[in-house]
């Protein structure tokens, strides 16, 4: 708890002296996965937040939507007390800036108007408009920026995934062989006569179609992931290709696995 606090308040410090656009800088180079925000949750719970009024402060919609730095929220149409779907999608791209996915309290829109002793940041211009975690409002917002989903990177499925699709198994063919003949089960394209990968266009055009074939976040009901692995280990009953995974343990399986799960990054394999 108390290093999460010294932590918080470092990465507070940071923020407020280069700006927060590094946020999301910091989080991208990191490992973790890539996470995406939902719009209609942020619409329905989040965007009420910030254009509610609290007594003892102005609204947040007040001081943020008048240009300028601070300025991530739309103005509001003169008459108007919410916004329309265009303007909340101006507004979603620029809040996610000011969060961190999957981490309420390193997340300055959430740091920022919630009391110190609460764990919120030392200072915010606009005041503290929460004293505990537990207000409702704030709850709206943590669980907005916790409720994420995987994305699927293509750098990824490019330097780890498809090798895996185009490598060599004893006792089967390769998952290309079968897969790039044209027909409804074609999800790659054929590979290019004497080539043993694809150049960068395949690869977007394959990344196209096979992500039709998984369920970000969910592995096993990804059919990519199913298919090749035996009914014992949590695959699917039938394959038309055989069985290629006889465990979830398999690296090639979960190389397949992380990028569901939304890894990132390309590189060494
Ligand atoms: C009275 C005006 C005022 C109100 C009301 C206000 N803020 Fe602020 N806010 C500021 C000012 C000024 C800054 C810049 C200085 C600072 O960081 O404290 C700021 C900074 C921020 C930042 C840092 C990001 C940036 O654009 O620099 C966030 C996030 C934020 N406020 C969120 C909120 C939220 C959420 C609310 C409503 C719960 C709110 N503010 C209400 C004035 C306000
Ligand atoms: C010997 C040919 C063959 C090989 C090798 C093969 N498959 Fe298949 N696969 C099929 C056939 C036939 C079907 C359609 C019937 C079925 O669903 O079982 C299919 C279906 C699929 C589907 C469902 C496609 C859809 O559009 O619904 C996926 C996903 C899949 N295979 C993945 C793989 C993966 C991954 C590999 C390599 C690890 C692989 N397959 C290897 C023949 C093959």
């Amino acid at each position: 708890m108390g290093r999460t606090v010294v932590r918080l308040f470092l990465s507070l410090l940071c923020t407020q002296a280069i700006g927060w656009w590094s946020v999301p800088a910091a989080t991208a180079q990191g490992a973790g996965p890539a996470l995406a925000l939902d719009f209609d949750l942020y619409r329905d719970t989040v965007e009420p937040v910030l254009l509610a009024r609290r007594p003892g402060n102005a609204r947040c919609v007040v001081c943020h939507s008048r240009g300028g730095g601070n300025a991530y929220l739309e103005p509001l149409s003169p008459g108007r007390e919410s916004y329309d779907e265009e303007q909340s999608l101006r507004n979603f791209e620029r809040v996610q800036r000011l969060v961190v996915p999957g981490a309420p309290t390193e997340s300055i829109l959430l740091m920022n108007p919630l009391a110190q002793e609460a764990g919120g940041s030392h200072w915010h211009g606009g005041g503290k408009h929460w004293t505990s975690q537990s207000e409702p409002e704030w709850q709206a917002l943590a669980r907005w920026v916790g409720s994420t989903t995987p994305t699927l990177d293509f750098d990824f499925y490019r330097d780890q995934v498809e090798p895996v699709l185009l490598t060599k198994r004893p006792g089967n063919a390769r998952c290309v062989v079968c897969h790039s003949r044209g027909g409804g089960n074609a999800y790659l394209e054929p590979l290019s006569p004497g080539a043993e990968s694809y150049d960068l266009e395949q690869s977007m055009r394959n990344f196209e179609r096979i992500q039709r074939l998984v369920v970000p976040g969910a592995p096993l009901d990804s059919v990519l992931l199913a298919n090749p692995l035996t009914e014992e280990a949590g695959g699917s009953h039938w394959h038309g290709g055989g069985k290629h995974w006889a465990s979830q343990d398999a690296p090639e399986w979960q190389v397949l696995e992380r990028w569901v799960q939304g890894a990132t990054g390309g590189g060494a394999q």
